[in-house]
């Protein structure tokens, strides 16, 4: 099961269907990993009511961190900015099914911190966004 899901995180790194920029985004953050320096932008168009249209990222990083972060937006097209702040750790951890040690969960969860820190509108992004 490992290798389908390691095969998914491969595809998404090479092919990202979410890299690029939204001209005019409605919400737009940009973090790095303290323990690499690779850093990650987050823009967001939504609707009237709210919903996420359109989710694109840019940056660099690994494997991990560029997969998470192309699953991650594939994921919030149609859920409203509320299920965005909604969403944890483990939602990462499940589009991603596979084990990963901590340095590596850093990577994994890159994506979601910038994320949230958008919708959330702050100035600086925090860990325990992720654990919300
Ligand atoms: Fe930098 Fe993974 S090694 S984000």
């Amino acid at each position: 099961m490992d290798d389908l899901y390691r095969e998914i995180i491969i595809e998404h790194y090479k092919n990202p269907l979410h890299k690029g920029r939204i001209e005019n985004s409605d919400y737009t953050f940009e973090d790095e990993n303290p323990l690499c320096g690779d850093h990650l932008q987050i823009e967001l168009r939504v609707n009237a009511d709210q919903k996420v249209v359109d989710a694109k990222f840019d940056g660099q990083g690994c494997a991990i961190s560029i997969s998470a972060a192309d699953l991650l937006l594939d994921s919030i097209i149609g859920k409203s900015i509320e299920d965005l702040k909604a969403l944890s750790k483990k939602d990462i951890l499940d589009l991603l099914g596979i084990e990963l040690s901590p340095v590596r969960l850093k990577c994994a969860l890159l994506s979601l911190k910038v994320l949230k820190a958008a919708v959330y509108e702050l100035q600086e992004a925090d860990d325990d966004l992720i654990q919300k």
